[in-house]
């Protein structure tokens, strides 16, 4: 497979960088007393902490976040859903799927940093090893799938970095909320009101989140994995709510039960980077099997 090189307005030499960064601004997994859905616990200590990652992260991930927050508008995350979410791209099983995912090379180490398919079974076999379920298992193992956006001509600010509620007031604890000025949203009042284009209460699935590889992931596997999986694929990203306490007042009760299912997941995609590479052809035949377990041979992409 040739590598895809990456075009002109991608800071990122890696997409791993952005990846890194979040273990950086969250450097332990959360604690038990840590997961309650409290919203705006330590804005104190939480402000201290967006000084130091802010200052200590790469020019290349500020700047991946500059072009995110000034691009990522109410207007752009619509088209993109409209543009995606008619599945007439292509047609593809899960593991060639990650295959095809897997020619996404930048330029990272490839010594020493993981590839795309790499990653995604590093997460499977994570949660494999401690017994979870097998949608579990499978969920780690599709749950960047949503990355074949690059290989479509999608910016890397459009496919990765954390999502936010996109039509109503940026939470202060996104990473870099000064860059939100350059965003045309910014001044548009309508879009800067606490709830702004929505009701309160109304539910994240009414919520226009920024877009991304979560949103799309879903929305391939929506038909075939149990509700908890797909929250932990559509909102993986959402640092904001799942790691910030951030948004409650647009959440229902259904995010409220799911929101445990999200932060449970997000340890293996977080935490289990390690330089030691899954053997993808000794491990294959037991992921086809899994995936024939929930998926038909070939999905819409
Ligand atoms: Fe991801
Ligand atoms: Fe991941």
């Amino acid at each position: 497979m040739s590598p895809i090189a990456l075009a002109q307005n991608q800071p990122l030499q890696s997409l791993d960088e952005v990846e890194d960064f979040y273990k950086e601004r969250y450097p332990q997994p959360m604690s038990e007393a840590q997961k309650k859905p409290a919203v705006g616990a330590d804005p104190a200590k939480k402000v201290d902490e967006f000084r130091n990652y802010e200052a200590d992260a790469r020019p290349t991930v500020r700047e991946f976040y500059r072009l995110n927050h000034a691009h990522q508008t109410h207007e752009f995350a619509l088209a993109k859903r409209k543009e995606y979410l008619g599945f007439n791209r292509r047609q593809m099983g899960i593991w060639e799927a990650a295959e095809y995912l897997n020619q996404l090379i930048d330029d990272s180490d490839p010594d020493t940093d993981l590839s795309q398919l790499e990653h995604l079974l590093q997460t499977a076999e994570h949660l494999r090893a401690d017994g979870q379920s097998r949608w579990m298992i499978l969920t780690g193992f599709v749950h960047d799938l949503g990355k074949i956006l690059c290989l479509w001509g999608e910016p890397q600010w459009a496919v990765v970095g954390d999502t936010f509620p996109t039509g109503c007031a940026y939470s202060p604890k996104i990473v870099f909320p000064k860059f939100f000025e350059a965003n045309p949203d910014f001044r548009n009042p309508r879009f800067q009101t606490k709830n702004g284009v929505y009701e309160e209460g109304c539910g994240l699935d009414a919520v226009n989140l920024s877009w991304g590889h979560d949103e799309y992931i879903y929305n391939v596997c929506k038909d075939y994995l149990p509700m908890e999986g797909l929250y932990m694929l559509r909102y993986h990203s959402f640092y904001p709510w799942h790691r910030e306490g951030e948004y409650g007042h647009l959440l229902n009760d259904q995010d409220r039960k799911h929101l445990k299912d999200v932060q449970a997941f997000n340890p293996y995609d977080l935490y289990t980077k390690s330089h030691a590479k899954p053997d993808a052809k000794a491990l294959r035949p037991y992921y086809e099997d899994l995936i024939a377990e929930f998926f038909p041979a070939k999905v819409r992409w």
